[in-house]
């Protein structure tokens, strides 16, 4: 609980405090909120372009980073950034990442929601060793989309992301420039990550089967931030690249969050919703139009609690600055998305925890790299059912695809999935079913697992070999 003496720097701060709920031990918890201004990850330069390809070096290293407004903290990062830079592909055109790793800690890095060739996509076992270097070709052949890269090693995914190694990868699609949808510094990427800090400000990771939270929650590596913005339409590339964490995100005064896009890329039509759930790999890209309230006032992003909607937690708060002409739309079409229909097998995986072992499972088993679980066929769209045995919530992730959700057990639908997604959120003894078509032209050996990343080290993981 944070109590009056914490936030005794005005009266003002103290109304906000309650949504800032923190471990007062903390060192971020002596930090008012909205202290800092959001920081924006550094956009990732090029070190050769040519004509159908351009090459980045990044070198992933210890870095102090500023995250806190007092103390730095030591983190594991891709170029000294947290998060790590931002690269942006363009649809059609091949990028090649040179990771060196200058870590003290072997690290494979896998391209979240990307159709890549299997010996570049980071399978856990494919590590960069400290000291070595290693090339990773993506060809971008898919819709314009907010993909993120990360740390993907067997059995650490959770501590190396924890501390740092995760950044957005954006594929712009030409196509997309006739929609007219807020573009250049009106497109904000928000990365929301929980964090714990000691007192020095250094990371308190502890590694745990089951989940791990953090009492601060970070957007672009700075907990609870302020934006100032105009009074116009922005769109925000939200991801969640937390640990284990979900979020119910809602503005306050309420208004809507026009959801375009989903992790693959845009919707057929725009999905204004008043809470936007996304659990941990989950992405949304959102149009908010400030438009509607006075220059001069404030709006908050906050993380409701599901189970009790008065608790809730500041993420971030725009203040509305400036008066600005809005030359962008939100088109009632967003284009078309192909609706996919399952031709090929049908596969169920049941989740559960196996208490005997202390591990979450995926049909029983626990991960082994040395074995191949499911053989799917180029080209087949088949039809997979998770059926969630547990009481917890298991986002749920297929390399290589982007699929389509048929059904929820227990709800219907919601419009802002109805797109191409790689992750899905399956809830306590709920099923979903998907129809997952694999891309012709790429095989070889995939994961599939739970996005909660303590519970992809221990072991809720799956293999597939693609043919
Ligand atoms: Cu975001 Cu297998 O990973
Ligand atoms: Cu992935
Ligand atoms: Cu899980």
């Amino acid at each position: 609980m944070v109590t009056r003496r914490e936030f005794v720097k005005g009266a003002a701060v103290f109304a906000t405090a309650s949504l800032f709920r923190l471990d007062p031990s903390s060192a971020a918890s002596r930090q008012r909120p909205f202290r800092m201004p959001l920081r924006i990850p550094p956009v990732a330069v090029p070190s050769r372009s040519d004509d159908g390809s351009d090459l980045y070096e990044v070198v992933m290293r210890r870095a102090r980073v500023s995250l806190l407004s007092d103390k730095r903290t030591v983190a594991w990062t891709f170029d000294g950034a947290f998060p790590g830079p931002t690269i942006k592909a363009t649809r059609g055109r091949e990028v090649v990442v040179r990771r060196f790793n200058r870590l003290d800690v072997p690290s494979s890095v896998h391209l979240h929601g990307a159709k890549v060739a299997a010996h570049n996509d980071g399978h856990p076992t494919d590590v960069i060793d400290p000291g070595d270097v290693k090339e990773y070709s993506y060809p971008n052949d898919q819709p314009g989309a907010t993909l993120w890269y990360h740390d993907h090693t067997h059995h650490h995914t959770s501590r190396n992301n924890y501390r740092g190694l995760s950044g957005l990868y954006i594929i712009e699609d030409p196509d997309e420039e006739e929609l007219n949808l807020p573009k250049g510094k009106h497109d904000i990427p928000l990365v929301l990550q929980d964090r714990s800090f000691r007192a020095d400000a250094s990371f308190r990771f502890r590694s745990h089967h089951d989940s791990v939270t953090g009492n601060s929650i970070l957007v672009n590596g700075r907990p609870a931030p302020f934006f100032k913005v105009a009074n116009r339409r922005y769109r925000f590339r939200i991801l969640n690249a937390s640990n284990s964490r979900g979020y119910s995100l809602a503005l306050d005064p309420t208004a809507p969050l026009i959801q375009i896009a989903s992790d693959g890329g845009l919707l057929a039509a725009p999905a204004p919703t008043s809470e936007l759930t996304l659990f941990p790999a989950e992405r949304a890209d959102v149009v908010i139009d400030f438009a509607q309230f006075p220059v001069g006032s404030s709006v908050l992003l906050q993380d409701v609690d599901p189970a009790d909607p008065s608790k809730k937690r500041a993420v971030l708060r725009f203040d509305i600055s400036r008066g600005e002409p809005d030359p962008s739309s939100i088109p009632a079409s967003l284009g078309p998305v192909e609706r996919l229909v399952p031709d090929g097998a049908q596969r169920e995986f049941n989740l559960s925890l196996d208490v005997d072992r202390n591990r979450w499972v995926i049909n029983g088993k626990i991960f082994n790299p040395d074995r191949i679980d499911v053989r799917p066929q180029a080209g087949a769209t088949e039809l997979w059912t998770f059926r969630n045995q547990s009481s917890t919530t298991h986002p749920m992730h297929i390399h290589l695809v982007q699929f389509q959700i048929l059904q929820r057990s227990n709800m219907a639908v919601a419009l802002g999935e109805a797109g191409w997604k790689d992750t899905v959120r399956v809830d306590p003894s709920a099923t979903v079913q998907l129809a997952v078509r694999f891309p012709t032209g790429y095989s070889g050996r995939y994961m599939i697992h739970c996005h909660n990343l303590a519970h992809e080290d221990h072991s809720m993981m799956a293999q597939m070999l693609v043919a």
